[in-house]
């Protein structure tokens, strides 16, 4: 009986992404935002984990995520780079760290890239931020766009509510999605858009178009893990799928230790030295 080495772990990349979509076979990605939960999601075969900037809401508390600063996401990039085997691992760039100015913008992806050593970065926006896009791809850093409802731009849009549903703006989506491939993007998120538009870019595009509330009609799917896994219970939108409970999972473990706290059960004599 011969004995065979275990597979060689194959590390995603941008460009295995790319193959995905000409197999036909779907993309997974979930965010993390540390060490224990970004283990267990690479080693369940995610292929690719954001440190999205979805950080401020979920870990932070924030109402949006434009307090986030540079320093934080590369505490969170760090932490993720530090358990992750397989997944292409993405940091969101935050807001402020790339707008407006193309010289900070590839500052501020450098300073990512060296000091969390993530895979690939992901900026909000189309033409607006081309300059800093075009910059920040000469030196080498693969990029993934997000087009539709980019939180950052919460202010603007007033509203949390679906996006590129009128002709213009859907124009503008498409038009948007065609430059950022042309300038070399990996791949594009379109978060909160009808389904049909999604499934027109990703038909039209080469590269991978991965959905976020936009549909089945895309190369792949991201959620927020809080919200997947039910830890988020007062966020319900229409395209989140629960498949776990664990507010109430964890909800009822604190309240089961504190019972045998307070009633002297917990530590028992097994549990001491
Ligand atoms: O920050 C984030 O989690 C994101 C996803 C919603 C795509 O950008």
């Amino acid at each position: 009986m011969s004995v065979h080495a275990a597979e060689p772990l194959r590390k995603v990349t941008t460009h295995r992404l790319f193959e995905m979509k000409e197999r036909n076979e779907k993309i997974t990605m979930l965010t993390a935002y540390d060490y224990t939960m970004a283990k267990i999601v690479d080693q369940a075969g995610i292929d690719v984990i954001l440190v999205g900037d979805s950080a401020s809401n979920v870990i932070a508390g924030n109402i949006t995520t434009l307090p986030m600063t540079l320093d934080e996401m590369i505490y969170h990039g760090r932490s993720v780079m530090k358990a992750v085997e397989r997944a292409l691992v993405v940091v969101d760039m935050p807001f402020g760290s790339y707008q407006g100015n193309s010289t900070l913008a590839l500052a501020s992806a450098i300073r990512i890239m060296k000091e969390t050593g993530a895979d690939c970065l992901k900026l909000e926006g189309g033409e607006e931020i081309l300059d800093s896009v075009k910059r920040i791809l000469s030196a080498g850093i693969p990029i993934i766009g997000h087009l539709g409802l980019t939180p950052q731009s919460i202010n603007k849009f007033g509203t949390y509510t679906v996006r590129a549903r009128e002709e213009q703006e859907a124009k503008r989506l498409i038009s948007d999605a065609h430059l950022l491939e042309e300038v070399g993007c990996s791949a594009i998120v379109l978060e909160k858009i009808p389904a049909q538009l999604a499934g027109q870019v990703a038909s039209e595009l080469k590269i991978p178009i991965i959905g976020i509330g936009a549909g089945n009609q895309v190369d792949g799917q991201v959620l927020v893990i809080h919200d997947m896994l039910g830890m988020t219970n007062g966020f319900s939108p229409r395209f989140l799928r629960r498949y776990a409970n664990l507010h109430d999972v964890i909800f009822e473990a604190a309240q089961h230790y504190s019972k045998d706290v307070k009633s002297g059960d917990f530590p028992n004599e097994k549990e001491q030295y």
